[in-house]
């Protein structure tokens, strides 16, 4: 059970669910539904090239969880996962933080790149092409936002989640926000589609409970803007954890 208690804050009791099958990561149920990639084939890096490829500039507003998390927080070394065309990773930088913005596809960390310079914000956006399945950008991080960490294809995702939680500092957060419903303007329509809840990524997280403490785990409503203006009421997944202060690398996954 994933819980520890810190003077005036309430940790959130996780306990360990069913164990995955061997080899499917259960957090991938959203993205093992039928979608883009599953009809036309291609790799990962491919479809997502693809995909910042045609797109315009949507994505560019920052993440409001994440807003609304990073807002109160002193300014430190940010880690943006999957960051995409960068909104989150820009708002951040014009805060003061520095940023590490990570993703799969070149042409979306050139353009996160080539904005930050436009808005003179370069020398706090390091921006590096990684698939995180295979490598993961070096540091030490206050906080690591996974924001709709989502893709089509397979990926061990609770692996780099547990990565990311092992490179933050002592005291830093982790904050996963995942889709919690299908927005009308989504890649993915399935109707199976699964959406894993806040207690699920967590539970498959597996942290040890003496080094880490679940600050929030729910799944708030909120209006989203579509790519052509139109406006749905979604439902986000939210995870939010914390290393205690004062343990060391490496975390110390749960044998
Ligand atoms: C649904 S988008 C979310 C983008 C952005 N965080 C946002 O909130 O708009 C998922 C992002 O994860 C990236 N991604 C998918 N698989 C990846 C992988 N294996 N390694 C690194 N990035 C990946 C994609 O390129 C894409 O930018």
């Amino acid at each position: 059970m994933l819980a520890v208690h810190q003077p005036g804050i309430d940790c959130v009791r996780i306990t360990r669910g069913t164990p995955a099958d061997e080899g499917i990561d259960p957090q991938m149920d959203f993205t093992r539904s039928r979608g883009p990639a599953g009809d036309h084939g291609g790799d990962a890096e491919a479809f997502w090239e693809r995909h910042y490829r045609t797109r315009g500039s949507w994505g560019v507003r920052v993440n409001p969880l994440l807003a609304e998390t990073a807002a109160p927080l002193p300014c430190g070394a940010v880690l943006d996962l999957g960051c995409g065309a960068g909104g989150d990773a820009i708002w951040l930088a014009q805060r003061g933080w520095h940023v590490t913005a990570v993703d799969i596809s070149t042409t979306a960390v050139e353009r996160v790149r080539d904005r930050a310079r436009e808005l003179g914000v370069a020398d706090r956006v390091a921006t590096e092409q990684h698939d995180l399945a295979r490598s993961f950008p070096a540091g030490r991080f206050d906080l690591v936002s996974a924001q709709y960490f989502h893709t089509p294809f397979a990926l061990h995702r609770s692996r780099v989640l547990r990565t990311a939680a092992d490179a933050l500092r002592p005291g830093g957060l982790l904050l996963v926000v995942d889709h919690g419903s299908t927005a009308p303007w989504s890649w993915n329509q399935a109707p199976d589609a699964h959406f894993p809840t806040p207690i699920e990524i967590a539970a498959e997280l597996d942290l040890d409970p003496a080094r880490w403490c679940v600050l929030r785990a729910d799944m708030p409503r909120r209006r989203a803007t579509g790519p052509g203006g139109e406006t749905a009421t979604v439902v986000d997944n939210v995870l939010l954890v914390r290393r205690a202060a004062g343990t060391a690398r490496p975390s110390g996954r749960r044998k």
